[in-house]
């Protein structure tokens, strides 16, 4: 979700105006996403390296996953979404890790549509604590297993998650900054050219269509028949 600050600067707005209208992208897409067959989205709310953005504008986002939860958990509960949180907990404030707990305890039940929202997450950071958590299980003898891909990605925080299978850039620029490292592997790329708080069911049409457009082969190849591994 990114071009909030550009999007309010082209107004002469101030950037927490930026990100209270991303907001409300956000709710859009997310009512939207079901109808074009998405099963789970995964948005990027604040990475580990936003902390270095001034101590206001942390709050200001801080300050929106209040409000939001606040005002919309009820109504996703109700539509049947889970959210699932993906992020260290540890140096949020306390406040938003219980309000986060909430949200994911109150609608684990539901299963018709996946929300996840990364929060304080960096896709490095998540991989490095996935491995730590292989170690120390095996350093306490509860496994013997070696980390392999399968163990690696049991301790993601996406872990049991779908596979991820497009990613969408906003604002133009095209990098991953951090996000999904590892479940981006053969993830199809989009980036669009669109501010995110002017994001919409007609934005996330015209990505799910270029995805459509894509031949996945996985590495394989699409005119020689995969061969059978054992
Ligand atoms: C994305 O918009 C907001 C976050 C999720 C942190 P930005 O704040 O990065 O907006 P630009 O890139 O400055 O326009
Ligand atoms: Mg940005």
């Amino acid at each position: 979700m990114d071009g909030n600050g550009r999007w309010a600067s082209a107004r002469g707005l101030p950037r927490a105006m930026g990100h209270r209208e991303g907001v409300q992208a956000l709710k859009r897409t997310i009512q939207a996403a079901p109808d074009f067959g998405i099963q789970c989205l995964t948005v990027f709310g604040f990475s580990t390296e936003n902390w270095s953005r001034p101590a206001e504008e942390v709050s200001d986002l801080m300050g929106l996953v209040r409000t939001y939860v606040a005002s919309d958990l009820a109504r996703l509960e109700k539509a049947g979404v889970r959210l699932r949180i993906l992020g260290r907990r540890d140096g949020l404030p306390s406040d938003i890790a219980a309000i986060i707990e909430k949200a994911e305890r109150q609608t684990a039940h539901n299963d018709r549509f996946m929300l996840q929202v990364a929060f304080n997450y960096g896709g490095r950071a998540d991989l490095v604590d996935a491995a730590r958590r292989h170690m120390q299980r095996l350093l306490a003898g509860e496994t013997v297993e070696p980390i392999d891909e399968d163990t690696l990605a049991a301790g993601l925080a996406t872990a049991g998650s779908p596979p991820l299978d497009l990613i969408v850039r906003t604002s133009g620029e095209q990098r991953l900054s951090n996000f999904l490292l590892w479940e981006a592997a053969y993830a199809e790329l989009v980036f669009q050219d669109i501010l995110w708080p002017d994001y919409g069911p007609k934005a996330l049409g015209e990505a799910v269509a270029a995805f459509a457009q894509r031949e996945r082969r996985y590495g394989g190849r699409e005119d020689a028949p995969a061969r059978v591994s054992a």
